[in-house]
Order: structure tokens, then sequence, then C-alpha cells
């Protein structure tokens, strides 16, 4: 039995502003999807994604990508997390040269679906990782990450960035442009997250801030003064000491950025009434800074904590299903055994 898992990620700064060409720095975070994967006799294909539902299911089937029979899986978000291990067993039967190899896959995740937080780039990173393991043919790195964007690809239509399987096969922070992502040095900031228990439909929101650009000058200039935010935060994190705790008034910087991103990224139609009343509680407790984390619309938001009350105060925040610390993860995916 091979397993690997990957992280989840935040966004520091720069979502949407990415997808035109302005950089944006994603952080992976110490949530993990965990994948198990014991090749098989045959070429069939096992699945079990307990922790994904609350009740779990398992699934069957022979065949590749797109031969998974019909079955009634217990919500959309699972069905497509489905998705996403199918397309981890065609990349990593592609990279290992083994069209007929059949696998035992476990699935588990305490990365909340589709809200933000890289979940399902954390199970295509593991899981081809793990696959490709159990096969013997282990991948570098980079290699890793550009199958896992290939499989994120496919699943979503060709709406994918490099930035969430990147980040999660590397840890760390990374900047991502245009196509190049590079980590990047980092201190060790005191991040909170808060989810709504909900998700946004990425490709809707993408779409409108789309449309939003290019009926009016003035929200392409917010997608232009995001990216000038993300260099200006870039530059900040790059002056920090990595891996060190940051001083005080370095995190009060890089909350103004990361209110005035928030700010920016409300002004273009992605925020939510949730996600704006768990961006505020965390700032009333005291938080240097918050914003939406992801494509928004509902989901997740990242607060730079100044204490233990941001954590407390969301929980407490209505419409706030969970909330919890997020230490940066330095490691990207690993072997567990
Ligand atoms: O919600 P996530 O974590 O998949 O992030 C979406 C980020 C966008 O910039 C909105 C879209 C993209 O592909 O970069």
């Amino acid at each position: 039995m091979t397993v690997c898992e990957a992280p989840g990620k935040v966004y520091l700064f720069g979502e949407h502003a990415v997808v035109y060409g302005e950089p944006a720095v994603p952080a992976a975070i110490e949530r993990r999807a965990t994948v198990s994967v014991e090749p098989r006799d045959d070429d069939h294909v096992r699945v079990e994604a307990e922790d994904l539902s609350l009740d779990g299911f398992t699934v069957e089937y022979s065949g590749g990508t797109g031969d998974r029979p019909d079955v009634d899986v217990p919500t959309p978000l699972v069905e497509a997390a489905m998705g996403y291990v199918d397309a981890a067993v065609e990349q990593a039967r592609d990279a290992a040269d083994a069209p007929d190899a059949g696998f035992d896959i476990a699935v588990e995740s305490d990365i909340p679906l589709g809200a933000g937080l890289g979940s399902s780039a954390a199970v295509v990173v593991a899981g081809i990782d793990a696959a490709t393991r159990a096969l013997g043919e282990p991948l570098d790195r980079r290699e890793l990450a550009e199958r896992a964007y290939r499989a994120e690809y496919e699943v979503q239509d060709g709406q994918a960035s490099r930035a969430d399987t990147f980040c999660s096969a590397t840890g760390g922070a990374v900047r991502v442009e245009g196509d190049d992502c590079e980590p990047i040095e980092a201190p060790n900031l005191p991040l909170v997250v808060g989810f709504d228990g909900g998700a946004g439909d990425t490709g809707e929101l993408v779409a409108g801030v789309g449309a939003l650009r290019e009926e009016y000058g003035f929200a392409a200039d917010a997608v232009e003064s995001i990216g000038d935010l993300v260099r200006t935060g870039e530059a900040l994190l790059a002056d920090a000491a990595p891996g060190e705790e940051p001083p005080a008034a370095l995190l009060a910087e890089l909350g103004e950025l990361m209110d005035f991103n928030h700010g920016l990224l409300s002004a273009l139609g992605v925020s939510a009434r949730s996600l704006d009343a768990m961006v505020w509680a965390a700032r009333d407790a005291g938080a240097h800074g918050a914003k939406l984390t992801g494509a928004g619309g509902g989901g997740c938001i990242v607060a730079l904590d100044a204490s233990d009350a941001t954590e407390t105060a969301l929980s407490f925040t209505q419409g706030c299903e969970e909330a919890f610390r997020a230490e940066l993860a330095t490691e990207g995916v690993r072997v567990v055994e």
C-alpha cells in the first residue's frame, strides 16, 4: 500500500486577477488530502471515499476515465471528487506507461470541498503521486504538478490554473504568473480560515468578472490594481525572514493588503454575505486583515491573525460553519507509508 498526502492552499493575494495575467500568491496550508493506493491484479479501479461525505461510499469499475458507471453518490461535490480521482488514475497510468493498471484507492480529506482551499488539487496530486509510486514510477515534483494540472484541466473543462496543483505539490508559498509557478520564501504567517459550509461556482464567478471587465474600464482597473497589490505583497514577503514569526509592522502591512484585496474582489462581485460577515468578524476580533480565498461566492475566508480571538470570533459568527488555524505547509505532497 502506498499512501501520500498533499496540502490544500489559501490565496494570500491575487485570485481572479491571475486569470488575466496578473501575479498571484497562493500558500499551502496544513490541511491535507490523503490517498492510499494498492495495485490490483486486474484493470479494475475501486474507490473508497469515506471522509468526503458523512456517509461515504465505495465504487468499483473497470477501464479508465469515462468508464465509471453511473452510481448514486451522496452529493454533487462528492461526484466531482470522483471525477478527480478518475483523472488522477488516468494520469498515473499514462506516466507509468501502464494503461491497464488497476488500483484499490481510498481517499480521505480534511479540506472542505470546493471552498477555495484547493481540495481537488490535493486529491489529484496525492492520487497521482501514490499511484505512480505504487507502480514503481515516481515522478519529480514538477512533472507531478504538471500532470495534476492536466487532470484538473480535463475535469474542469479547461478552466484550471496551475496555482492549486503546483502549491499542493511543492508546499510553501508560490508566485504564479501566467503558466509560470515558482516557490517563494515566506515568513510563518499566523492564518485562520473561516468556512461558511458552502461553495461557489468557479466557472460562473470567473465569467462574471470577465463580463464586468469587458463592460467597465474601472473593473479592468480593479483587476490591474489587484496585480499591483500582489507585487507589493510579494516584496514584503521577500523582505521577511523565511519561516520566522513576522514582526508586527509587517503583519499590519500584509493585513492591509489583504483587506484591500478583499475590497477589490467584492467590487468585482465575487464576495458573498457570509464571506463578508466572516471577514468583518475577523477584523472586529483584531485580525490584521482578512479576505475571501479562491473563487468566492461562498466557501472560505482567510484572516491574518493577531491573537486567538479571531478563531473564536469566527466560530460564533452567523454563517460560519467551521473556523480553524491554518499553519503554512512548508512541505508539499509527501509519502506517509
Ligand atoms: O476556488 P479555487 O481555489 O479553485 O480558486 C479559483 C481561483 C481563480 O483565480 C478564481 C480561478 C483560477 O483558475 O485561477
